[in-house]
């Protein structure tokens, strides 16, 4: 059937609207691939792969000022580094770079691994506890990155479950209930407080991002108080829910593609590709924001000063004119040049992780869970809410 609209009223890109965002995509990118949106104070969206990738090479046009996330995630403070325009952006960036290089992620690829084998058990003594189904999200999806990333971080790692709660009310509250999500803003700033505190008077001898954060100087002066905090709790919410979703999203089409997950299953050496394929078309980040510092133009469509512009990365990971088929999950597509992580000087700090969290991730459960189907079809694609999985007979 085919999509009788011609423009896109008011599109959003969080909670609900994601149930049909691939079709506000569609509309896009055949005509209106830029628009404006009355929602969060209005704003201007962007939907083709080189206009988004355009503007983010042109930081001098489109600030990340006041805020990248729209709406503010449970703070209204700018987020380190996230928030952060040059020059000072690339000295904020340049602290924790040296832990994020392929080198250093690969590393932590055995804790990684032990990780999601014990997950991965753990939902397989879940199923069969429970006629031979078990919530993959709640049990697998979530708890990797979360414990993952808090090792990485030096955040408490058996604080996981608190931090999957503040998650939930920081960012999928965000919208329809923004006074739960300042609320546990407010909650995770206080924690963090308590965290640095205790850290900075204690002392002693650690090798992970809370040091970095504590002990690199930009501009010759250690960062202040309230700039550790930023970028402490930036880091918790750029690094846990993505991973998640990603996780959750690649079990969710597998458990409905058997074909493909039986592929995947013989050959491990295909996780990569498919993990790029599933990232490029049901992106964890489906769009951020910036504000133009002068007037300008996208596709003849004026864009003034000051004006809130959205890259919606998701769209660009559907142009037509860049991917063949861009509506199909083809798990071996090559030369996948997807906007899952941005790019520009903005683009994700943490993609080495979050990608080599999805391959292992995907290995251990199809290595350690026979196959699975989805018990329902109703289960959206989008988030990180459960994912009910029904494994075969053994
Ligand atoms: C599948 C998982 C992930 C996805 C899809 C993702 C996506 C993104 C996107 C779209 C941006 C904004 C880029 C731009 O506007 O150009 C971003 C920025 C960022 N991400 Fe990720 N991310 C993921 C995982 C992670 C992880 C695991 C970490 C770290 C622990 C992380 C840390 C960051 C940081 C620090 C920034 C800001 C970089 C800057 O401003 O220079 N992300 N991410």
């Amino acid at each position: 059937m085919t999509n009788k609209r011609t423009t896109v009223e008011d599109f959003d890109f969080h909670g609900k609207a994601l149930d049909t965002i691939f079709d506000d995509y569609d509309v896009m990118l055949e005509s209106a691939p830029v628009g404006h949106s009355s929602l969060y104070g209005g704003f201007t969206y962007v939907a083709k792969s080189e206009d988004i990738f355009a503007a983010e090479q042109d930081p001098e046009t489109f600030s990340v000022a006041p805020s990248m996330m729209m709406p503010s995630m449970g703070t209204d403070t700018p987020l380190i580094p996230i928030d952060i325009d040059p020059p000072s952006h690339t000295q904020f960036r340049n602290i924790l770079l040296p832990l994020f290089t392929p080198m250093n992620i690969a590393k932590l690829e055995p804790g990684m691994r032990e990780t999601g084998r014990l997950l991965a058990e753990d939902f397989m003594n879940a199923a069969k506890a429970n006629g031979g189904v078990a919530d993959a999200s709640k049990l697998f999806a979530r708890p990797m990155p979360t414990i993952v990333f808090s090792r990485l971080a030096g955040y408490p790692e058996e604080d996981w479950k608190l931090f999957d709660d503040w998650v939930d009310d920081i960012i999928y509250r965000r919208t329809a209930e923004p006074e739960v999500s300042k609320a546990a803003g407010d909650a995770l700033m206080a924690y963090f407080d308590r965290m640095l505190k205790k850290r900075e008077e204690e002392g002693g001898d650690y090798d992970d991002l809370l040091d970095k954060v504590i002990n690199f100087k930009v501009d010759g002066r250690f960062l202040t108080h309230a700039e550790k905090l930023s970028y402490a709790y930036l880091l918790f919410l750029a690094g846990l829910d993505t991973t998640a979703w990603g996780i959750r999203a690649s079990l969710w089409y597998l458990a409905q593609n058997p074909d493909a997950q039986q592929l995947l299953r013989d050959n491990p050496d295909k996780i990569p590709a498919a993990v790029e394929e599933f990232l490029r078309t049901l992106s964890p980040v489906q769009a951020m924001a910036r504000t133009a510092l002068k007037d300008t133009e996208i596709q003849g469509q004026e864009i003034k000063a000051g004006e809130r512009v959205v890259l919606v990365f998701g769209a660009g990971n559907r142009d037509p004119e860049i991917f063949e088929n861009p509506n199909e999950i083809d798990i071996e597509r090559e030369d996948n040049r997807h906007l899952a992580f941005g790019a520009g000087i903005h683009r994700c700090l943490g993609s080495n992780l979050a990608r080599k969290e999805l391959v292992i991730g995907l290995e251990e459960f199809l290595k350690n869970v026979p196959t699975f189907t989805a018990t329902t079809f109703s289960e959206p694609w989008h988030g990180v809410g459960s994912l009910s999985l029904s494994i075969g007979k053994e």
